[in-house]
């Protein structure tokens, strides 16, 4: 065949984070490269899974999701999210937050629209933009204090500018967005007429001193924003593929068309089965918080430890640390240094940003893992970094 694939497509390449996985595994490492989150999920959940297959809920749901799921849902998002939904217009259930960010993306944007994305940013959030051949505009968090330069914003806006991505709390800075910050960024929304797609997943993973709050419970910003959320990482089921996006009827009418289009429906016994992990008692997420809280505090004093400089995450289950002092030439080296040596794998920050060189000498470690596990990475470091 001589007839050229889509360029898109092309240029794409299997995400660093991937192979430092498959090269985990191969060792028998520890893998705080990839946020799997690999931690045991609630038996009610697995209980309501098998019932559902038991009970035959076995074909397509509705292309909005299962009706009961996305009224359980609107509960949810009224008393956590602080936002009122319509369960029948304003909600779609999703092949995993990936694809609500998926159908949300085809639906507001056409080629040469721009997209302002936070960096360092979640790379699907990029690679589908691109996939989409959409421009990319970049503002900076500084990873010193996880701030960001309100006039860094203003200066990428433009009239082609389609939609802001928000990520709170934030993969793969552990940022979390200030009331202030997310009133700032959506007032420039309402000048400059802009939509704002924020990416929630980490909503119930939050730090003392911090507080998650939704963009679209804010003025009147829930008339531009698309929320996208899911059950993944609360509730440990990256497998599950169930997410869900909510905002505007005219938005979600359209945005559930085109995840029919592209996935027809999530699995469907799986969405009945999200129902009851949507009415996990408050004990379940207080539990949540507090084993993070120790997960968060064994990284940061072992990895200060170490020698790396890192900023205390405010949510979400990540850390991008700066390894300057640690002599290497940049954050890919590290990062294969310490999987062949201390079978730790962790993913080189160039990851997460545009140009290799911002994300130079940086790593991100994630600690979605038992804490037995976050140890002994630990003290594999500790064997070969402190020995040098
Ligand atoms: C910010 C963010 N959004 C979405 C996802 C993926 O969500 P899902 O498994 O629901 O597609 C991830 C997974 O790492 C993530 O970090």
């Amino acid at each position: 065949m001589t007839k050229k694939l889509n360029q898109e497509v092309m240029d794409l390449r299997q995400s660093g984070i991937r192979s430092v996985t498959m090269r985990c595994n191969e060792l028998g490492g520890v893998n705080l490269g990839q946020g799997v989150c690999d931690l045991p999920m609630a038996e009610e959940i697995k209980t309501a899974a098998y019932q559902a297959i038991a009970g035959n809920k076995n074909i397509y749901s509705d292309y909005r999701g299962v009706a009961s799921l996305r009224e359980v849902l609107a509960e949810k998002i009224k008393n956590f999210n602080k936002v009122l939904v319509n369960p029948e217009t304003e909600i779609a259930i999703t092949h995993g937050a990936t694809g609500a960010y998926v159908a949300a993306l085809k639906t507001l944007f056409s080629p040469g629209d721009e997209i302002i994305l936070f960096e360092p940013f979640y790379g699907y959030h990029l690679h589908v933009a691109k996939l989409f051949s959409i421009n990319i505009k970049t503002v900076s968090i500084h990873i010193d204090d996880l701030s960001f330069d309100l006039n860094d914003l203003k200066k990428v806006i433009s009239k082609n500018t389609k939609a802001i991505i928000l990520c709170t709390p934030n993969n793969p800075t552990g940022k979390v967005f200030t009331k202030q910050e997310l009133l700032e960024i959506g007032k420039l929304a309402e000048e400059h007429d802009f939509y704002i797609i924020t990416d929630e997943m980490y909503e119930h993973f939050i730090y003392p001193g911090h507080e998650h709050i939704s963009i679209a419970s804010l003025n009147n910003f829930k008339a531009r924003t698309l929320t996208i959320s899911g059950f993944s990482k609360t509730y440990n089921m990256t497998g599950w593929r169930l997410g869900y996006v909510f905002g505007p009827a005219k938005l979600i009418e359209k945005i559930a068309l085109v995840h029919d289009f592209f996935y027809v429906c999530p699995v469907t016994p799986l969405q009945y089965a999200g129902i009851q992990a949507l009415q996990m008692p408050a004990s379940y997420y207080e539990a949540l918080q507090r084993s993070f809280l120790q997960k968060r505090d064994l990284m940061v004093q072992g990895l200060r430890y170490l020698g790396f400089t890192c900023t205390e995450p405010q949510g979400a289950y990540y850390m991008l640390v700066d390894g300057s002092n640690l002599s290497f030439d940049s954050g890919e080296d590290l990062s294969s240094y310490l999987l062949e040596r201390a079978k730790v794998a962790a993913v080189p920050g160039s990851a997460f940003y545009l140009t290799a060189e911002q994300g130079a000498k940086k790593l991100r470690f994630c600690f979605a893992l038992n804490s037995e596990c976050l140890e002994k990475a630990i003290n594999q470091l500790q064997q070969v970094l402190k020995a040098n």
